[in-house]
């Protein structure tokens, strides 16, 4: 079981996105995946209509374990419980061992033999975050066109870097992935310069274009492969469960 954290510094480079659809993408080719929302926006939640009882909030904070939501074939998640995601951050600030508080308490979830896990991250600095990343052995990074995502990706590999030092473990880049790709636009042949000069080969090979149909699959609470199976967002991202599968 691999537990991803798409994660970066930088707000709105599409992080849900990625985990819906990359999530959906992989879970048609039979692979069995959750998705944690640990964000207190909650769109996770948000982009399949769910509002559930209990959420990551209340296992975080009371130990509730009837917080899986099954929303499609091979694909669970666990909502975040929005606001309330705050007071499991108090929870976890109770003592020094906090941020182990997160893998312990998810810990149940082992029994469901999920290939993989992905944590949707927020963009702040959130101790929820960092928890989750104690959980985590893996960080896949979502950039789009600008220098600010390149340095927001950075930022996040550092936080990466402290929580593995602070826990003793390994957190290995699982890949960076251009988003918001406009093959005809300067900025986009430049963050494709720039990443592949950096990160080399752990920027994934497929990008995600820009595509309207992601957006609108959202708000019709659908994944892209549902709203729009000929569009080139769900071209994408069976280009991009393909390249992940092909590398593993
Ligand atoms: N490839 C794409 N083409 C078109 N629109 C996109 C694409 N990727 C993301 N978007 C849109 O950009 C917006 C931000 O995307 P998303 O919510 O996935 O970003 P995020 O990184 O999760 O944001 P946040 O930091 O707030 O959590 C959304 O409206 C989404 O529909
Ligand atoms: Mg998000």
């Amino acid at each position: 079981m691999k537990k991803i954290a798409i994660a970066t510094s930088k707000g709105g480079v599409g992080k849900t996105t990625t985990a819906i659809n990359l999530a959906a993408g992989l879970a048609h080719k039979g692979k069995k995946i959750l998705i944690i929302d640990c964000d207190p926006q909650g769109n996770v939640g948000g982009h399949f209509n769910i509002s559930s009882e209990h959420t990551l909030s209340d296992l975080l904070t009371e130990g509730h374990q009837d917080v899986i939501i099954e929303v499609r074939k091979n694909l669970d998640i666990i909502t975040s419980g929005r606001k309330r995601l705050y007071d499991a951050q108090r929870e976890l600030t109770k003592d020094d061992f906090g941020i182990f508080k997160f893998g312990e308490r998810i810990s149940f979830i082992l029994g469901y033999k999920y290939d993989l896990v992905f944590c949707d991250f927020s963009p702040t600095d959130t101790l929820i975050n960092r928890a989750a990343l104690m959980f985590c052995d893996n960080l896949l990074l979502p950039i789009s066109p600008g220098i600010d995502s390149i340095m927001g990706a950075d930022r996040y590999i550092d936080v990466a870097m402290d929580i593995s030092v602070r826990g003793n473990k390994v957190i290995d880049i699982f890949g960076v992935l251009i988003n918001l790709y406009e093959k005809q636009t300067n900025i986009s042949r430049e963050i494709d310069r720039v990443s592949r000069e950096k990160w080399g080969p752990k920027v994934f090979q497929t990008r995600i274009r820009k595509n309207v149909a992601l957006g609108e699959a959202r708000i019709e609470n659908q994944t892209i492969f549902e709203y729009s199976p000929q569009s080139n967002g769900a071209k994408d991202f069976t280009a991009l469960a393909a390249e992940i599968l092909n590398a593993s």
